[in-house]
């Protein structure tokens, strides 16, 4: 190893870093570390450490090969930690069987984790909610007796069976076995009828299990329910976190939105450890189907400097876990039907298909700081400065040991747009001072003063920090402001030091010991300052935009490209794993002479800054196939009165463990016989009179759900099925659908045969844990044929197999039970010679036709170009149309859904370098349109996480 040559006083510098800015980067195991905390922070090995996490769901991103893509973008970012639900349905499609190989493969999760240099907050419910079909409970669930998300007998049995699986592969994770997870999730906002023996008892389920670092809660609502408290007494988690959601979810009108739901401070949930934001808004669900630009808008720069510096300051959070920092896709059935469609990208910072937003570069910006300026780890409110204009106000605490000062400086007025000027009477660590500082509507920044700034001493500034770091024998500072804005920065020197503007317009003046630089933030200044006492420092002054286009790995600095995932030094070469979005200037401060960027050779030049200057091309366009050569096949045969369903199982059960009363007999519910994702089909037999009238039927698909009948073959129209609302009040008539019988359809004596094909979009959650909501069932809820007093008897088939599963590798969320699905049709190697040609999807009537293509790929392999897959024209309502890529259920389009047109083919289910098949399921209940349909880039970056 090379650092045995290094100083002690090195080693253990490099030691502080490490630990501060995450467990170090590496494929190796490192040794075991302790986590504790006290009411400031959480420290690792006893140094303090602000945890600043972002969210992440593996299940929604059904390629493990990208994992490591999210993970190093999110360490990239700014992230020391990743926060990660493990959803209980993903992995289990029937009692006491779990699944964790392949997407599921959650140990190589934690261990990309590890590697990515990310602490992990584990967060095993069992309930997650998470806008995740039953809020992460397998729908097998509501077939066991008793109240889920309490102590009752059957719910205990099962979740302990699911977290005595779960458990130990996080236990082998943790830091304090040389893994990365520092914190263990006890349920999730659980605050109504709630049950602290439960509570308890998941804790010393989880103790048992292996799990010894400290357990945390995250309490929903700003402490708005009934429970205040769950730092004392049974059930008490050591690290209670709060969960804040400011800005709502009302996506639809982002701009007039500031914070409907409160300040968004975090509350201090226990005088014994820090204070917690345990999820903290930073994107949002698209509940009202406005797209998810509106949230992301909602949710974006402004919003986050505002509010979550409030937190940090007026707050005092110390750990911080942002909701999401990537969102993802609700493939297969994967959705909650209540408040999501398949895209789940949340207006997050990374987008589903990957790509960074600005918002990325305002986590940037302040995660930086968190980690480069580590006395923010430990701090008491303290008077601060106050200023001379109304409009700007500031709030101060200051670090008990260092005195360093962190100063918020605020606009008070919520309209955004406006300038305002004010003057802090500041009495900083190193004297008093008379400071100027500008501040727009809506902006907030944290000004530092009296702080050992590596080896210089800043006075204060009125530029924010990003970051700072020593490397070669001098200090590094990047230090931003709005662009426009004046900016000043003060720092004490013993004698007067040598001012070298060597780029922008900054002006010095030294005097009483202080060098004050006065500036205008625009562009990109850089000031290097020898002599004065101290080493060298190199000031990079940026707007906001320029500060962003630094990336920092460890004790290498680096402007330009679109993404640094890792810089390795050795010797004298600095070796990068870089994105490249277009050919541009790669910058690399640090100690190396000589450059590889991607495992190639840079030419690289020595700059006045003392940085190395190369310059990298930009990816190389990607051109797609169009989808042409379609074939295409109607289905739905199971409608005719002779299809043969001998084999389907049959539907008599007249008592059912599901709370939730039929409206007729027998119980109908497709979970009862074990069919729990997906369309279900059923047919009904009867012996006619003639004299029948209307077939009267009901049914719970979740929102936005259909339901579609024939009567011996003939199409009797559709229905819409029942929705989560109707479970408050048990609704007996939940999704009523009534279907006049044409006269002479039926035929005294003879046997009519009723098929009724019912959707269902998804399990509920169980949000407030007050009334088994989630266990409303789905499926026909009744039937009955006016007219007639014949028994029905009744088949049930839905996914081919059931809680059998017959294809583990894509999951029990993958399939339902179209007969295509049953059939094979949406897997590649299905032979569809015999379908009819077509040039497009297109209209068809009433039923189910499929729809197949192939392409092939040859994307460039040193390049990262994500694939979705576009709907043209106009959104179809009454139809819903499956995409399966090479056998996986990407999602559902659906003008009735939601208005998402484009859906991400990921590479890992796409071969980017083979045949891919696409196949698309569409029901309509009146016959559709379908626009053109096409694949597109929704990216495209030299470099990738394969490099
Ligand atoms: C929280 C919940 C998360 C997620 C979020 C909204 O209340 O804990 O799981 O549902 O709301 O996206």
């Amino acid at each position: 190893m090379r650092t045995r040559r290094l100083s002690a006083a090195f080693l253990a510098i490099l030691l502080a870093v490490l630990t501060l800015g995450g467990p170090p980067a590496s494929a190796a195991r490192s040794r075991a570390h302790e986590v504790t905390y006290d009411r400031y922070s959480l420290k690792i090995d006893g140094r303090r450490v602000v945890v600043q996490a972002a969210e992440f769901h593996y299940f929604r991103l059904p390629s493990p090969a990208l994992w490591r893509d999210v993970l190093e973008k999110f360490k990239a970012g700014g992230f020391n930690a990743v926060s990660l639900y493990f959803d209980w349905a993903y992995h289990s499609p029937k009692p006491g069987v779990y699944d964790f190989t392949g997407v599921r493969d959650v140990d190589r999760l934690l261990r990309e984790a590890e590697r990515a240099g990310l602490y992990v907050i584990a967060r095993p419910g069992p309930y997650i909610n998470a806008e995740t079909t039953g809020g992460g409970f397998p729908a097998w669930l509501k077939t066991v007796e008793g109240r889920g998300r309490s102590s009752d007998p059957g719910y205990t049995a099962a979740y302990r069976d699911w977290l005595g699986h779960i458990d130990p592969i996080i236990a082998r994770h943790q830091i304090t076995r040389g893994g990365s997870v520092i914190v263990y999730q006890a349920e999730n906002e659980y605050a109504v009828n709630t049950d602290r023996q439960y509570m308890a008892d998941i804790q010393s389920k989880a103790r048992a299990d292996g799990i010894d670092v400290p357990i945390s809660h995250n309490q929903c609502c700003d402490n708005a329910s009934w429970t205040t408290d769950w730092s004392s007494g049974l059930g008490a988690v050591q690290l209670p976190g709060v969960d804040d959601y400011p800005q709502s979810f009302d996506c639809a009108n982002p701009a007039s939105t500031w914070g409907p739901w409160g300040e968004g401070v975090t509350e201090r949930a226990s005088q014994g450890s820090p204070v917690f934001a345990a999820e903290y808004q930073a994107g949002a669900i698209d509940t009202l189907n406005a797209g998810y630009a509106g949230c992301r808008e909602l949710t974006g720069p402004a919003y986050m400097r505002f509010f979550y510096k409030n937190n940090l300051i007026t707050g005092g959070a110390t750990m911080f876990s942002y909701y999401m920092g990537y969102g993802g896709t609700n493939w297969g059935w994967l959705a909650q039907p209540n408040d999501a469609y398949t895209s789940y990208d949340y207006g997050a910072a990374i987008t589903e298909t990957r790509q960074l937003t600005d918002k990325y570069d305002e986590f940037k910006r302040q995660g930086y700081f968190l980690r480069a300026v580590t006395p923010i780890a430990e701090t008491d409110p303290v008077t601060g400065p106050a200023s001379d204009n109304p409009a700007v106000t500031t709030v101060t605490r200051a670090n008990p040991g260092t005195g360093t000062q962190f100063v918020l400086v605020r606009h008070a007025d919520r309209a955004a747009g406006s300038t305002d000027a004010a003057t802090l009477a500041w009495t900083t660590p190193d004297g008093g001072y008379s400071v100027p500082v500008q501040v727009r509507g809506r902006e907030a920044k944290v000004l530092v003063a009296g702080y050992d700034l590596g080896g210089q001493r800043l006075v204060y500034s009125t530029s924010e920090i990003m970051t700072h770091l020593t490397t070669g024998g001098r200090d590094l500072a990047v230090l931003y402001g709005s662009d426009g804005s004046a900016g000043r920065t003060v720092l004490r020197y013993s004698s007067a030091p040598v001012v070298k503007v060597l780029d922008g317009a900054v002006t010095s003046a030294y005097a009483s010991g202080d060098l004050t630089l006065n500036y205008t933030h625009t562009g990109l200044a850089r000031v290097l300052i020898t002599g004065g006492g101290r080493r060298p420092l190199l000031l990079l002054l940026g707007t906001e935009a320029r500060a962003a286009t630094f990336w920092q790995a460890g004790s290498v600095l680096v402007r330009g490209t679109s993404l640094l995932r890792s810089a390795d030094v050795r010797g004298d070469t600095v070796s990068l794993r870089v994105d490249s979005a277009r050919a541009g200037d790669v910058e690399v401060f640090g100690t190396a002479r000589a450059l590889v960027v991607n495992g190639e050779k840079v030419a690289a030049t020595s700059t006045p800054s003392g940085s190395l200057l190369g310059s990298l091309p930009g990816p190389r366009p990607v051109r797609l196939p169009a989808l042409t050569r379609w074939r295409t096949m109607a289905e739905a045969p199971e409608a005719v009165p002779g299809f043969d369903d001998s084999t389907w199982t049959v539907a008599d059960h007249t008592t059912t463990a599901i709370p939730y009363a039929p409206k007729t007999q027998p119980v109908l519910f497709a979970e009862e016989y074990g069919f729990d994702y997906g369309n279900v089909w059923y047919r009904g037999r009867f012996t006619a009179t003639g004299t029948e009238t209307q077939v009267a039927l009901n049914a719970i698909t979740g929102r936005r759900g259909t339901y579609l009948a024939w009567l011996n073959g003939h199409y009797l129209g559709s229905a819409a099925g029942g929705t989560q609302a109707d479970s408050d009040t048990r609704n007996p008539d939940p999704g009523p659908g009534n279907f006049a019988i044409p006269a002479g359809l039926l035929k005294p004596g003879e046997q009519a045969v009723l098929a009724v094909l019912v959707q269902n979009m998804g399990h509920n959650d169980d949000w407030t844990a007050d009334d088994n909501r989630f266990k409303q069932p789905r499926g026909l809820f009744g039937a009955a044929v006016s007219g007639s007093s014949a028994a029905i008897s009744w088949k049930i088939q839905g996914a081919r197999g059931g809680r059998e599963l017959v294809d583990p590798a894509r999951g029990p969320l993958n399939t339902g039970g179209l007969y295509g699905e049953r059939a094979g049709w949406h897997l590649p190697g299905y032979r569809d010679g015999s379908w009819q040609e077509t040039s497009t999807p297109s209209a068809q009537t009433p039923g189910v036709r499929w729809y197949r293509t192939t392409f092939g790929l040859n994307l460039p392999g040193d390049q990262d170009t994500p694939i979705a897959l576009r709907f043209g024209g106009e959104l179809p309502v009454g139809a819903r149309v499956l995409v399966f890529l090479n056998g996986w259920n990407l999602g559902q389009y659906s003008g009735d859904l939601g208005p998402q047109r484009d859906f991400s083919l990921p590479e890992g289910v796409l071969d980017p370098l083979g045949d891919n098949t696409l196949a698309l399921a569409v029901t309509t209940a009146t016959g559709t349109a379908l626009g053109p349909v096409s694949l597109v880039t929704a990216g495209n970056v030299r470099g990738g996480a394969r490099k």
